[in-house]
């Protein structure tokens, strides 16, 4: 920092990337206040020099905190999270402030930016602006935008320096046009290494994902309009292992008509191979995304074009409307009052309008194709609960997906990437289907010991890991080991349509493994009844299971389902343990400290 000058530096903890852009726009801004800002991955930073911030005129240290899952850390901030939990740390005096970015639907919202901002004010840091959080359930958009409003005043007022302009639009990559690269030397979608997909090596993971064959791909809806695959990765030969609870990863495609729409209106050859550098020679992302690549690759590989685009992409943007009119409306819908926040929410949030609605939308807006491929953010990878065990099924691993596809309150019909994509993937078709995949371990585990009797609570697609838990007891019990009670509350919409798996949980019913189904069929009868329902009535077994040491697993919906199955469960504990609220409550959080409650929930 010394040696180029900059006073500014926004860590982020990202596991979507959305942290990761919110820093971007952050360092971006600095020179607007005569500061100089950079970007840095939490990861790739020896956090023992945070303390030397200090010897920096202004210096600031921004946090763009991301929180994930059950209050965890992304994985990029796992290091840094154990690091600031140690005793040791020497932050004294260095000025920071924090953004956290959270989903309320999930009970431990925004856990990562409050104890970074606590943490870093225990260890002696001086905080500059009060913590931001944004809720990704909401407005996460606008939740940044207005505190990035407060902020940087504050920060004016806390150095004594002025803001020196409206926004500066600054190009962060170069663009390279190649006319004559070897077809070799040019990237297809790759996620970092040239040629990855054909020389497959192991160890797996997120940067070297393993091109796995689709096995089967079957329906498991029987009637009805929607869809849920049930879909097999064939993995053997990988080296790949994995286990019942884990989730895996697959990095899709975006649909090929969209992309091809984008080159037209754009009057672009899609085949064109781009690079694009960071004209930051220090900063430690060079590319936005593996290149040389051809625009189609970009588009089709690594760019999100179908989330609605957030609004300093469209300030960018509108400079290249050559009608004043289509200008106007631009940056009045990405400025920061309030008619400009509820313009961008009806406009572009509530019609769900992506980057090519927009173009098509407004004639006159011609932008530059590398202009758009570095202000998109990164295709993200889909997360998916492996639905099998490897004590059954060593070479393949299974998912359990429902097709997202829904219309917007605007009459728009929205297709989900990786579903609508993965859905195209037949076997039977005689093609031979491939999917970029790796497992990322997770916390949702049977108990160690097998005689110890669980509870499953999986609506939907939560039953997805269940179907694993119930194939690994399954294998223990006809291997003689004692395996304890295991009782699964399951519920859909009608036993005709969307009972998942049917056939496999009777014979588990029969055979023992299951020892008892709980069926909750929402629209078959006059009153929707849920798993919840269920539970409560059967609140006897469920507390003797709590009592005898059981453990409980709740997996699918995170906005509704878990939240009303905890209320229950509680319910069930203060009424059978003749508990208070408080008693109850503390009886619950000495569960989940136990690892005696799991949730695998998803929004
Ligand atoms: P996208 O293109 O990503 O679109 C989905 C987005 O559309 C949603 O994020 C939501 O914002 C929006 N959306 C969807 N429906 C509506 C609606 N009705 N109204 C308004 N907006 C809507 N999915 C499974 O099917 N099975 C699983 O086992 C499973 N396990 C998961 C485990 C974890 C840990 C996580 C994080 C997610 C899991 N998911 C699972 C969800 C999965 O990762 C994908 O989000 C899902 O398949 C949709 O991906 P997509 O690319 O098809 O849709
Ligand atoms: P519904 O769609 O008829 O309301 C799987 O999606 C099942 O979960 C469906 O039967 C769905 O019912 C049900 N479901 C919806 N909201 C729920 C909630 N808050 N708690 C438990 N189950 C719910």
């Amino acid at each position: 920092m010394k040696n180029s000058g900059r006073n500014v530096v926004v860590f982020y903890g990202s596991q979507t990337g959305t942290a990761e852009e919110f820093a971007g726009r952050l360092a971006k801004d600095c020179a607007g206040y005569g500061m100089k800002g950079m970007v840095a991955d939490l990861e790739e930073c020896e956090m023992e020099d945070l303390a030397r911030l200090t010897e920096l005129e202004n210096g600031l240290a921004i946090f763009c905190m991301a929180t994930y899952g059950e209050g965890d850390p992304t994985d990029n901030a796992q290091e840094f999270y154990e690091w600031l939990q140690a005793g040791d740390v020497e932050v004294t005096g260095i000025k920071y402030a924090v953004f956290g970015l959270g989903n309320k639907t999930y009970e431990h919202f925004n856990a990562m930016g409050k104890y970074v901002d606590k943490r870093l004010e225990e260890l002696g840091g001086e905080r500059v602006f009060d913590l931001g959080s944004g809720d990704d359930d909401g407005n996460i958009e606008e939740d940044f935008v207005t505190w990035r409003e407060n902020f940087w005043p504050a920060v004016c007022e806390h150095f004594g320096v002025e803001a020196t302009g409206d926004q500066i639009n600054v190009r962060q990559y170069s663009l390279k046009v190649h006319d004559n690269l070897p077809p070799e030397k040019v990237f297809k979608g790759e996620i970092a290494r040239l040629r990855a997909f054909e020389n497959q090596r192991p160890p797996y993971d997120a940067k070297n994902p393993y091109v796995a064959p689709v096995k089967v791909n079957r329906e498991l809806h029987k009637s009805g309009d929607r869809s849920c695959m049930h879909i097999e990765f064939d993995i053997s030969g990988s080296k790949i292992r994995y286990e019942a609870g884990d989730h895996v990863a697959v990095y899709p495609i975006n649909d090929r008509a969209t992309v091809e729409s984008i080159g037209k209106r754009l009057n672009v050859d899609l085949d064109t191979v781009i690079t694009l550098t960071n004209v930051d020679e220090e900063a430690s992302k060079k590319h936005p995304f593996p290149n040389p690549c051809s625009y189609r690759t970009a588009l089709l590989h690594y760019l999100d074009i179908t989330h609605v685009p957030r609004t300093h992409v469209l300030r960018e943007l509108a400079e290249y409307a050559t009608e004043e009119k289509d200008k106007e409306f631009l940056m009045k819908l990405t400025s920061a009052t309030p008619e400009g926040k509820a313009l961008y929410g009806d406009w572009v949030l509530k019609s769900h309008r992506t980057i090519l609605h927009i173009l098509e939308d407004l004639p006159s807006l011609m932008p530059t194709l590398d202009h758009i491929c570095e202000l998109l953010p990164r295709l993200q990878a889909r997360y998916y609960s492996i639905s099998s065990s490897p004590k059954e099924y060593p070479t393949s691993i299974h998912i359990t997906a429902v097709v997202v596809s829904y219309e917007t309150k605007a009459g728009r019909t929205i297709k989900g990437v990786a579903t609508n994509w993965l859905a195209l993937m037949k076997p039977e078709d005689g093609i031979k289907h491939t999917v970029p995949i790796y497992v990322r371990k997770s916390q949702f585990r049977l108990p160690f010991k097998t005689s110890v009797p669980v509870i499953m609570i999986g609506p939907g697609t939560g039953l997805a890991p269940f179907r694993g838990f119930l194939q690994e007891r399954n294998f223990l019990r006809t291997e003689g080991k004692p395996v304890g009670d295991t009782v699964l509350y399951f519920g859909c919409r009608k036993k005709a349509e969307d009972f998942l798996y049917e056939d496999e949980l009777r014979k588990y019913e029969e055979s023992g493994t299951l020892t008892n189904l709980h069926l909750a069929f929402s629209r078959d009868g006059p009153e929707k009844v849920y798993v919840q329902h269920l539970l409560k009535k059967n609140m006897t077994e469920t507390w003797k299971i709590l009592e005898a040491g059981g453990h409980v697993y709740v997996c699918g919906d995170a906005r509704n389902m878990a939240r009303d199955v905890h209320d229950t469960l509680l319910y069930i504990i203060q009424e059978c343990g003749k508990l208070d609220t408080s008693r109850a409550a503390d009886y619950v959080k000495k569960l989940q400290n136990k690892g005696r409650y799991s949730c695998d929930v998803w929004s």
